[in-house]
């Protein structure tokens, strides 16, 4: 089955050929078949006329931890009055998690997940790491696996409170073990407070071992080693980036490691955000992401990242949705997502709105008109 999208008025291909079409229409099954002017559209089995409307690649979140119970809304008031953010919230979100049944657990992912697919993310990577037991990271990771093909082990989040000894020895042994099964990736809390270099180069190579793709987080309270572990290990991604060194600006471009922003969480706890120009400027690849957690970036809106992206990152319009978009392709190392050229998978957004300007231009606005993946509308 083929469908004919005609009459888009701005299409944003992310194709370095193709660029941004005017008056365009593409031919879709499960992958984009044709992309070109609405004139010389070929005959499709079906076929819809979006009068007008921008057309974008849907958006790759390519960060998120959407495996937990409860929330934090007290924590995010104290922040408001003046509290500072630490990461000590985390144990807070792990004591309801365990409480939780699997059915309250999946529940709380399908609740997000539908809210980000309505929001026009079309794929997300969902991060394990508020069970801190080998039962409940095995769960975190089986119940998010249920949602995406994009699942991260992160039992390396903080140490539990309850069994801080030989807590490494944990997650690089039986937890791995019971996880890596449901997962793809394996990620690391590398921070003051949470795990060191040394520990954090000890998790992800055990997680490569076992054949997981690592990613980290890196450099978000303090200029720490993340990075540049990061780069010694090829991570597809280094994520927050909002403290770093000119060598770890340096690293990055020199690598084919993304930075992944997330400014909504140095939104949600009043930090200074990222200077996204400078990596730029170094000619890094920087994706958005939204970090949805409920401690420090409860959003699941990827247009609500957008809107940060420009206002206070001072990345254009332009750069911050191909950051949204191909740029979360890149993070998970996802060649056929985050563009419509030919051949990419049909995931794609249509605007209420006569262009992807508009994301930035219109904050807080409902701009999203429809979706669809794999070629099918979701509604
Ligand atoms: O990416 N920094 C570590 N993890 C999450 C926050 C988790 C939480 O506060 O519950 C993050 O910001
Ligand atoms: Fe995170």
């Amino acid at each position: 089955m083929s469908l004919l999208i005609t009459n888009i008025g701005e299409l944003t291909t992310n194709d370095p050929e193709l660029g941004i079409l005017r008056d365009a229409a593409m031919v879709v099954g499960e992958r984009v078949e044709w992309v070109g002017p609405a004139a010389a559209a070929p005959a499709a089995d079906e076929r819809v006329d979006v009068r007008g409307a921008a057309v974008l690649p849907g958006f790759v979140d390519s960060h998120s931890h959407l495996v937990f119970a409860g929330d934090r809304a007290p924590e995010f008031a104290a922040r408001m009055a003046g509290e500072p953010y630490t990461g000590g919230g985390i144990r807070t979100t792990v004591a309801a998690t365990r409480a939780a049944t699997d059915d309250q657990l999946r529940a709380n992912v399908a609740r997000l997940v539908g809210e980000a697919l309505r929001q026009g993310t079309t794929t997300i990577e969902i991060k394990s790491g508020y069970g801190l037991s080998t039962l409940d990271e095995a769960r975190s990771v089986r119940i998010a696996s249920e949602f995406t093909d994009e699942v991260t082990f992160l039992g390396a989040h903080v140490t539990p409170a309850d069994s801080p000894d030989g807590y490494v020895d944990l997650v690089t042994g039986p937890m791995l073990d019971a996880c890596a099964k449901y997962a793809g990736w394996v990620d690391v809390f590398c921070e003051r407070g949470a795990f060191d270099v040394a520990e954090s180069r000890r998790v992800l190579k055990a997680g490569i071992a076992a054949g997981l793709r690592p990613r980290i987080h890196a450099n978000q309270l303090t200029m720490g080693g993340g990075v540049q572990l990061a780069v010694e290990l090829d991570c597809a991604s280094a994520d927050h980036c909002t403290h770093l060194s000119d060598a770890d600006v340096d690293a990055l471009a020199n690598s084919d490691t993304v930075a992944t922003l997330l400014p909504g969480a140095e939104f949600s706890t009043r930090a200074p955000y990222p200077d996204a120009r400078r990596l730029l400027a170094a000619g890094v690849t920087v994706a958005l992401a939204s970090d949805c957690n409920p401690g420090s970036s409860y959003t699941s809106s990827m247009p609500f990242c957008i809107a940060l992206a420009v206002r206070d990152m001072f990345m254009t319009p332009t750069e911050a949705v191909w950051a949204a978009t191909a740029g979360g392709a890149r993070a998970l190392r996802r060649p056929d997502l985050g563009h419509l050229a030919p051949g990419a998978s049909a995931d794609l957004i249509v605007l209420d709105a006569p262009s992807h300007l508009h994301l930035a231009y219109r904050p807080g606005v409902p701009l999203i008109a429809s979706v669809a993946r794999k070629g099918t509308f979701t509604s």
